[in-house]
């Protein structure tokens, strides 16, 4: 069936199957490989991406079902010239990664978690990232660098991002791609 998402600010359209998961449709259609896929069971997050601002697991959804949406992964996120989203920066800030893997995933399920609510606690920070695993950090630098973003306060919008409301490649995205 033919689908069209718009991705990071840019409609894709394609025949593709009517089975295929977002997740694929990001990667192998739209091109954009630093979504990460850990285990297209909806349990990782690694796939996390923006759908229509909020925050989805994309091996959750068929690409059928977001026709017609827009959609932001974690290459979206980069300024204009191409500066670092504020939650990029805190992430390389406070050491919140070391392979990478879910980083792509725990930056797009963090930005919407301050969209939601601008000034967590530490509690709520764990609490609305607790989709999202992580096999290397042990969580504290993520929650760090979650926590320093907030106080660093709102972002200004990425050129991809849809809405009023927000942010901005992601060396801490494409990096990892698989
Ligand atoms: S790949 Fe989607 S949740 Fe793991
Ligand atoms: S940094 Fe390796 S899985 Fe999170």
């Amino acid at each position: 069936m033919k689908v069209t998402v718009t991705v990071n600010g840019e409609p894709v359209t394609a025949d593709v199957a009517d089975r295929m998961l977002l997740v694929h449709y990001v990667r192998d259609v739209a091109g954009l490989t630093a979504t990460n896929i850990g285990c297209d069971t909806t349990s990782c997050g690694a796939c996390t991406i923006l759908l229509d601002g909020e925050s989805v697991k994309s091996c959750t959804i068929l690409a059928a079902q977001a026709d017609g949406s827009e959609v932001v992964t974690v290459e979206g996120l980069a300024g204009p010239d191409g500066e670092l989203h504020p939650m990029q920066i805190a992430f390389r800030a406070e050491h919140g990664l070391q392979c990478g893997f879910c980083t792509p995933g725990m930056v797009m399920a963090a930005v919407s978690l301050l969209r939601e609510n601008p000034a967590p606690t530490e509690e709520q920070v764990r609490s609305g990232l607790e989709g999202n695993l992580c096999r290397c950090t042990g969580y504290h630098n993520i929650v760090r660098a979650v926590l320093a973003a907030a106080e660093a306060g709102p972002a200004e919008p990425g050129p991809a991002e849809p809405g009023p409301a927000e942010p901005g490649p992601a060396e801490l995205g494409t990096g990892v791609a698989r």
